[in-house]
């Protein structure tokens, strides 16, 4: 009934979510800890009122694209809303790649990639991250596939790479597309948006999920230039973004200042946890995200986390031979890491004090 690659492919498995009720400490899905502005609560029941929801949304989002053009100081030309960047993405693999096309990613990093590139029967090619986690800029260049994505900072490592090296890797790579992912940018201390402006085949995808606290709400951004723009709205919904969204959006970026405080409270909250996960014997690559990647190099650590899982706090452990013996800890606030802490301090020794565990295969 059904398209050989959708068959053969496994499904994009997301993060556990609590059912209605269920109290749990969530670290397992890079939310933000922190509510989004309370501007954005009184755009969106403006943005219901009256019989507003009878009619359809702005196809292009323009009062959400207005403000992303104020706020990055972009041409609207420039600028596309996705419902998430997920959406974005997905609008990206649709419209590059034909069955059998090369998408190249540094591995690990976000999953979702492998899901889009198998429903669009692409090959993948997988360049692999040494156990320090460096950017392989020389294998992605020689790579040369026809889209390349950088997630950056990536994750789940949470490292990141300088714009120098990108642009660098934009120019090998051209007129191939280069997508950058800064899903994650506003808890770094740089971006790459002014790639964009130099280099006719970058994109850059941002979310309003992360740093702005509306992962429920679905708001992405891409920035390119127009000729790429122009090819990605060939593949978009219409009305892609709904009414309550596109208001959400727009009253979140008028109001960045209370995303900005909120990401200095978590890069605070970031830089106390890595210390205190590394006290405890874990290795914690430097992050430049909203979360940390905490490594017990040879031990398989599922059973820790569901362990915690059973303390009532969800981190993300992804069982695969790269990962096998990390967890990927969302940064919450300061209470909920305590908490968190306290539990690794007592399950931690017990599993250093074990033969090494076996990555699965
Ligand atoms: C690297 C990366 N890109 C994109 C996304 C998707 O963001 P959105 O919620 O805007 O779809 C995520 C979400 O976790 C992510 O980790």
């Amino acid at each position: 009934m059904f398209r050989d690659a959708i068959v053969a492919m496994a499904p994009y498995v997301p993060g556990e979510q609590p059912k209605p009720g269920e109290r749990l400490i969530k670290l397992n899905t890079n939310e933000n800890p922190y509510p989004p502005s309370p501007r954005v609560r009184a755009a969106i029941i403006k943005a219901i009122e009256g019989d507003k929801l009878r009619l359809y949304p702005r196809p292009m989002a323009d009062e959400f694209i207005e403000a992303a053009s104020q706020y990055y100081r972009f041409p609207k030309e420039m600028i596309l809303a996705g419902n998430g960047s997920d959406e974005l993405l997905a609008m990206l693999f649709r419209a590059a790649l034909d069955p059998g096309d090369p998408v190249a990613y540094p591995v690990p990093t976000y999953s979702l990639y492998d899901t889009l590139a198998s429903v669009e029967n692409a090959r993948i090619v997988a360049i692999q991250m040494s156990r320090d986690f460096a950017f392989p800029a020389a294998e992605l260049a020689r790579a040369a596939a026809r889209l390349t994505i950088v997630c950056n900072p990536n994750s789940p490592t949470g490292t990141a790479v300088s714009s120098a090296a990108l642009a660098d890797l934009a120019r090998r790579l051209m007129p191939r597309l280069l997508a950058i992912d800064e899903a994650y940018v506003d808890f770094a201390d740089r971006h790459s948006l002014a790639l964009v402006r130099k280099h006719p085949n970058v994109l850059v995808l941002r979310t309003l999920s992360k740093s702005y606290s509306l992962a429920g709400m679905r708001l992405g951004l891409c920035f390119a230039q127009p000729p790429i723009i122009e090819q990605l709205l060939k593949v978009k919904d219409s009305y892609n973004l709904n009414r309550v969204s596109q208001a959400a959006g727009a009253a979140a970026l008028r109001h960045s200042q209370w995303a900005e405080r909120n990401a200095n409270r978590i890069r605070r909250t970031r830089r106390d946890t890595s210390q205190a996960l590394r006290a405890i014997g874990f290795e914690v690559p430097p992050s430049s995200a909203n979360f940390v990647l905490a490594r017990l190099a040879g031990h398989d650590l599922s059973e820790l986390a569901a362990q915690l899982r059973r303390e009532g706090i969800l981190v993300r452990y992804f069982a695969t031979p790269l990962l096998y013996d990390c967890l990927r800890i969302s940064i919450g606030k300061p209470a909920e890491m305590k908490l968190l802490l306290r539990h690794l301090k007592r399950l931690v020794p017990p599993i250093l004090a074990s033969s090494n565990g076996k990555a699965p295969t």
